[in-house]
């Protein structure tokens, strides 16, 4: 299947502020230089915040991570669990269509999906509620046919049972996952033959379910409020103080300007001298989320950054919400003196082998 990316694009993208502490806790996890190891959890939580991969979602982690864009493509084109086309806004819908689920019943299920949501795969439905597509195998084989809905295994499904669910998430409900038909978990349909001591059928929810329900997160996009509930076991190599307990108001800090930060701020413009700012994209670790920081923050010239000092520098490192260090480890004011010396074009040539 051929994998692109969708003709329409939003114009940006930015992790909310939670889910941004969140990817930092990510990247925190992995040794100096090693950070693009955080690439496919930062993508699944850029796809759970939107619901599908947009461009600037994916140049957004590239920067974020010090890749190349295409690196990044190549991530979220390889593996099909990311959406790289709008889905609904209230669901997309798996139907697993292989062996298992194929003998009991996928087929009618994919025709109930063609009839209420949409004649085609990864086609949002005329009400934008709702998308499908078939999947491979999601291991649940023993209660087949099913589908994912959201984060969720619905299984044991009839036509009949499909309609009803999708009326209901149409509804906002969310309907219980686990077993449609009443199985407590695989056992045979005809109830437990052995072992009959423990949980079978009419015996309530087995663990799985219920932890669904508890959470509620079956079709919920992740705002990242659930940070405090997830992260605990999340440490940061300073000193090793779990993200989730510390003060909210450094992540808070991030979306109200600067910061208090060590280091000395440097002079900051209130636009663009004449109006036109310098490409700080040509500076080598700098892409269209760190030039848009650059810019809240008062930098649109290249003499600027030639001229800041090491206080300076480190003023900066710190004010980069979620780039922190990358003036630093990017060398962009030995960049920007060598732009400011050369001009462009040599400096082109230079930056091809890192020479500055
Ligand atoms: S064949 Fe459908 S879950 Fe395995």
């Amino acid at each position: 299947m051929l994998r692109r990316l969708y003709h329409e694009q939003p114009a940006s993208f930015a992790f909310t502020p939670a889910n941004l502490a969140w990817a930092e806790g990510q990247i925190s996890k992995y040794p100096e230089g090693r950070q693009a190891s955080a690439v496919i959890p930062l993508l699944w939580r850029a796809q759970e915040q939107e619901g599908w991969l947009t461009r600037p979602a994916i140049e957004y982690i590239a920067t974020m991570l010090g890749m190349a864009n295409i690196r990044v493509l190549e991530v979220a084109t390889f593996y099909f669990m990311f959406q790289l086309q709008p889905v609904g806004s209230v669901a997309n819908i798996q139907i697993c269509g292989t062996t298992s689920c194929m003998i009991c019943g996928a087929e009618e299920l994919i025709e109930v999906c063609k009839e209420l949501i949409a004649p085609a795969p990864h086609t949002v439905s005329a009400d934008g509620k709702f998308s499908w597509e078939e999947v491979e195998c999601l291991g649940a084989c023993a209660n087949a046919p099913m589908a994912q809905i959201g984060k969720d295994y619905y299984e044991d499904l009839t036509p009949t049972v499909l309609r009803g669910l999708i009326a209901r998430f149409r509804d906002g409900e969310v309907p219980q996952p686990g077993s449609q038909s009443g199985r407590y978990s695989s056992e045979p349909v005809t109830g437990l033959t052995s072992l009959a001591e423990y949980k079978g059928k009419g015996a309530g929810l087995n663990g799985s379910v219920q932890r669904a329900v508890d959470i509620g997160e079956t079709v919920k996009r992740i705002d990242g409020t659930e940070v405090a509930l997830n992260l605990s076991w999340i440490r940061n190599r300073e000193g090793g103080v779990a993200l989730a307990e510390k003060p909210a108001a450094k992540p808070a800090a991030k979306t109200e300007g600067p910061v208090a930060a060590e280091g000395k701020q440097p002079e900051a413009l209130q636009g663009p001298r004449g109006g036109a700012a310098d490409d700080l994209k040509e500076i080598e670790g700098i892409g269209p989320v760190l030039e848009r920081l650059c810019h809240e923050l008062g930098f649109f010239h290249f003499d600027q950054i030639a001229g800041w000092s090491e206080d300076e520098v480190t003023w900066v490192d710190q004010n980069l919400k979620g780039f922190k260090g990358r003036v630093t480890r990017d060398k962009w004011v030995a960049q920007a003196k060598l732009i400011m010396a050369e001009g462009l074009d040599a400096f082109r040539i230079r930056a091809k082998t890192n020479d500055y």
